[in-house]
C-alpha cells in the first residue's frame, strides 16, 4: 500500500486547501494512505504529531478555506543537514515514500535537493543506528511531485501558478474601492501589490481595473527619465476628463538601471509635478488572503489529481515531475527544469536581458 505525504509551504495561497483536499481524496480512491505534513518542512523535521493519517472526512469544508489548512512556514532546520536527516527518519518511521509538495520553487528545490540527497541521508541514518537495516533496505528512493502554489505567479513552465488568480481579484476589488474614493476627490492613489520579482500580478490588475501606469520589474519604462514619460500620461488622462488617477506598481518594480522604484517618490513626483492630492495604498497581505476563486479551486484539485497519478507512475531513475497548465491542459514537465528557467529568468532581469525575461515568462505576459 502507498503511504503519500502531502505538505504545503512556503507563502500560503489560496487553493492550496483544494491541493490538500484533492490529494487525500484521490489517493484514498487510488488505494494510498495519505498523510498530511503540518507546518510544512518543519513538520517533518519536528515528526510527531505533525504528521497525521488523513481520512475521507478529515478535508470536509477544505475547498473554499482560503490559505493552508494544514499550515505552512519557511523553514530554516529543513535548509541544515541534520534537519533533513530527521526528516527522511520521521518519513521512514511513518512509512512514508512520496511526497507531494505544493509551494514556490524555493520549496519545490528543497524537496528535489531532499531526494536528490537520499540515499545517503538513509545510510547515514543507518549508520547511526536511527533505523533498522530493514527500513533502510524498503526505503531506498523517495518520490517527490510538485505542485505550484504561488499567488505570484513567477514560474517557468506552467502558465498559471495556484492561488494568482484569487490573488488577482482581491487585486482587483480593492483597486475598485480605491477607485470610488480617488473619483470622489479627485485624487491619485499609487498601489503596492506583492508579486516579490514578478509582475505578473501588477500587469493584469492594471489592465482589469483600467490603471494609468503600470510598472513591473521585466519591462522597466524605456525612458531614463520615466517620472517624466508618466506624468504625460497622467497628464493626458486628466486632460481628456478623467477625474482620478491610478498608477500600480509590483513590490519588485525596477528602472531602467535596475534602481527599485518606490511608492513614495512616484506620489512625490505626482505631487510636486502635476498638482494632484495623491496618496500611497499598499495592498500586503489582503492580496494573499480570502477564500480561493473557482479557478485556484479547480485547478489545484486537477493539477492535485495528475500529482497522485505521478507519484503511482513514478520510477526512480525519473527525474522529480511539476504539474503544471499549458494552454488549458494539465502537464508534467521536469521539476529541476522549470526551476532552472525561473531562475534564468530572474538573472535575465539582472543582466538587464528584459526581453529574455519576458520570453521565460510567456505565456504569462502579453508583450
Ligand atoms: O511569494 C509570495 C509573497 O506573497 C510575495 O508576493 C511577497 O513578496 C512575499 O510572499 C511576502 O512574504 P511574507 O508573507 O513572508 O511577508
Amino acid at each position: 500500500r502507498k503511504k503519500i505525504g502531502v505538505l504545503t509551504s512556503g507563502g500560503d495561497a489560496s487553493g492550496m486547501n483544494a491541493c490538500v483536499r484533492s490529494v487525500v481524496l484521490y489517493g484514498i480512491s487510488k488505494g494510498c494512505d495519505v498523510y498530511a505534513v503540518y507546518e510544512g518542512y518543519q513538520g517533518l523535521v519536528d515528526g510527531g504529531d505533525y504528521i497525521r493519517k488523513m481520512d475521507w472526512r478529515s478535508v470536509t469544508g477544505y475547498l473554499s478555506i482560503g490559505g493552508t489548512s494544514i499550515g505552512t512556514a519557511r523553514c530554516m532546520a529543513f535548509k541544515t543537514r541534520e534537519g533533513r536527516l530527521l526528516a527522511a527518519q520521521n518519513l521512514i518511521k511513518n512509512g512514508i515514500d512520496s511526497l507531494i509538495v505544493c509551494g514556490g520553487d524555493g520549496s519545490l528545490t528543497g524537496a528535489d535537493v531532499f531526494r536528490s540527497e537520499w540515499s545517503g541521508l538513509v545510510s547515514e541514518l543507518l549508520k547511526a543506528d536511527r533505523i533498522t537495516k530493514e527500513e533502510a533496505s524498503i526505503f531506498k528512493h523517495l518520490t517527490i511531485v510538485g505542485l505550484v502554489g504561488s499567488i505570484d505567479n513567477d514560474m517557468s513552465s506552467t502558465d498559471i501558478t495556484i492561488g494568482a488568480v484569487t490573488s488577482l481579484h482581491r487585486i482587483c476589488e480593492a483597486v475598485d474601492s480605491v477607485d470610488t474614493t480617488a473619483l470622489s476627490h479627485s485624487r491619485a492613489f499609487v498601489i503596492e501589490v506583492m508579486g516579490r520579482h514578478c509582475g505578473w500580478l501588477a500587469l493584469m490588475a492594471g489592465i482589469a481595473t483600467g490603471a494609468d501606469f503600470v510598472f513591473i520589474p521585466e519591462r522597466p519604462p524605456s525612458e531614463e527619465d520615466w517620472e517624466t514619460a508618466m506624468c504625460k500620461v497622467a497628464r493626458r488622462h486628466r486632460e481628456l476628463g478623467k477625474r482620478k488617477t491610478i498608477i500600480i506598481v509590483a513590490e519588485g518594480a525596477l528602472d531602467r538601471n535596475l534602481k527599485a522604484i518606490k511608492v513614495d517618490h512616484i506620489k512625490d513626483i505626482l505631487c510636486d509635478r502635476l498638482g494632484l492630492d495623491t496618496r500611497v495604498t499598499i495592498l500586503g497581505h489582503t492580496q494573499r488572503g480570502g477564500s480561493p476563486c473557482a479557478f485556484d479551486r479547480i485547478l489545484g484539485t486537477v493539477q492535485s489529481v495528475a500529482a497522485v497519478d505521478a507519484v503511482l507512475a513514478s520510477t526512480p531513475d525519473k527525474p522529480s515531475p511539476m504539474i503544471g497548465m499549458n494552454n488549458n491542459q494539465v502537464t508534467t514537465k521536469p521539476l529541476m527544469d522549470a526551476v532552472k528557467l525561473t531562475h534564468e529568468g530572474a538573472a535575465a532581469i539582472e543582466s538587464r536581458n528584459f526581453d529574455r525575461a519576458l520570453e521565460l515568462r510567456d505565456p504569462q505576459f502579453l508583450d
